[in-house]
């Protein structure tokens, strides 16, 4: 079957992906990971849910030398997911160096490996924020990309774009390119979620947190020019993330792709409000939370949800869980957490 490497496999998306990679493929999978934003503990979580033994490798993927002795050592690679990557819009915002050089570095020097290695099945984690304010929603993949609200979706353009210029450089090259919309929850089990590193930036982890003292939740912004005020995401549950990943790569593999980028939004087609978000999770949990409403917060945009015909019709994924099911699943994680 071959080595799949996945790279920031110890990361949020990048743990639940290699669960549903062991559970639902043959591949051989290696996860790369330096933990800069990461806990090694993911790696024992995967194990409680899955039976098939992983590898993994401590590579900073910045480091093309350390990345190149390291991962030559697989000879049978067939494809890589690249997730590894900053992915804070505020932090960005206050330190955009750190993301261009994190992120679109990394991505250099994996596409460089993959080059030298003739590794030619490719999966790259992008962002719905590559639309900034788009002009029509919800939005197609056709969808015109505005300006970038945050240096961080900056770099998933940038990205997106140095993956183009690859293809047209290697005409054998296949790529899918998955613009996730807000991936939350945890699996199912509650037994693996997201580990919160640093204090969290990403709404549901600061939902749960606040539920149970540990944070105080501010919705940013009640006076957009949205239904109830507040800015309106497209949430999906991280395992649905993680099932399109196993579809994307065993897509490319079995040489399904009509086109060498296969660019497809990965959204559940719902807009939901930070409001109504909240409301969900005080239904699944019994819980009120005491949150206030603050300022707009810099770099988001106002609001955004796929329209997902294309994923559901091209790499036959469709999401299963339901907004409930991704407050509930993250509020069993908290708890396992605490
Ligand atoms: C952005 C990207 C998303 C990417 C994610 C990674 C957009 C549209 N989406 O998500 O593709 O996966 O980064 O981090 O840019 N909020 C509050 N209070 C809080 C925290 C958040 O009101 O304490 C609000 C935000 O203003 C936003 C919503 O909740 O409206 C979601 O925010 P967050 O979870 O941080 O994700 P995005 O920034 O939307």
């Amino acid at each position: 079957m071959g080595s799949v490497i996945v790279t920031g496999g110890a990361g949020y998306i990048g743990s639940h992906t290699i669960i549903e990679l062991l559970n639902k493929s043959n591949y051989r999978i290696v996860s790369v990971d330096n933990f800069s934003n990461s806990s090694p503990l993911a790696y024992e979580k995967i194990k409680t849910v899955t039976s098939r033994p992983f590898e993994t490798v401590d590579v900073d993927l910045c480091n093309e030398k350390e990345l190149f002795s390291k991962l030559s050592l697989f000879t049978d690679i067939v494809g890589i997911i690249h997730f590894a990557a900053f992915k804070s819009v505020p932090d960005s915002v206050t330190n955009p160096i750190l993301y261009y050089q994190n992120n679109n570095s990394s991505l250099q020097n994996i596409l460089k490996f993959a080059q030298e290695k003739a590794i030619d099945n490719f999966i790259f984690s992008s962002s719905c924020s590559v639309y900034g304010n788009a002009d029509e929603l919800p939005v197609t993949e056709q969808t015109p990309l505005k300006r970038a609200e945050s240096p961080y979706a900056h770099t998933k353009q940038i990205g997106e774009e140095i993956i183009g210029f690859f293809c047209e450089a290697r005409p054998n090259f296949k790529t899918v390119v998955l613009r996730y919309f807000n991936p939350v929850g945890a699996h199912i089990t509650g037994k693996i979620g997201e580990f919160p590193i640093t204090k969290p930036n990403n709404l549901v982890p600061i939902i749960t947190q606040t539920a149970v003292g540990k944070n105080a939740l501010t919705v940013f912004g009640n006076d957009y020019d949205t239904r109830d005020g507040s800015c309106i995401r497209d949430y999906i549950h991280v395992s649905d993330v993680a099932d399109a990943h196993v579809k994307a790569i065993n897509f490319l593999i079995e040489g399904r792709n009509r086109k060498q980028i296969s660019l497809f939004n990965l959204g559940t087609g719902n807009g939901v409000s930070v409001l109504e978000a909240i409301k969900s999770f005080e239904k699944v949990s019994g819980i009120k939370l005491n949150y206030k409403i603050g300022a707009r917060r810099p770099g988001d945009v106002i609001a955004v949800y796929a329209d997902n015909t294309l994923v559901k019709t091209e790499l036959k994924w469709q999401a299963e869980y339901t907004l409930d099911d991704m407050m509930l699943s993250a509020w069993k994680w908290q708890q396992a957490l605490d």
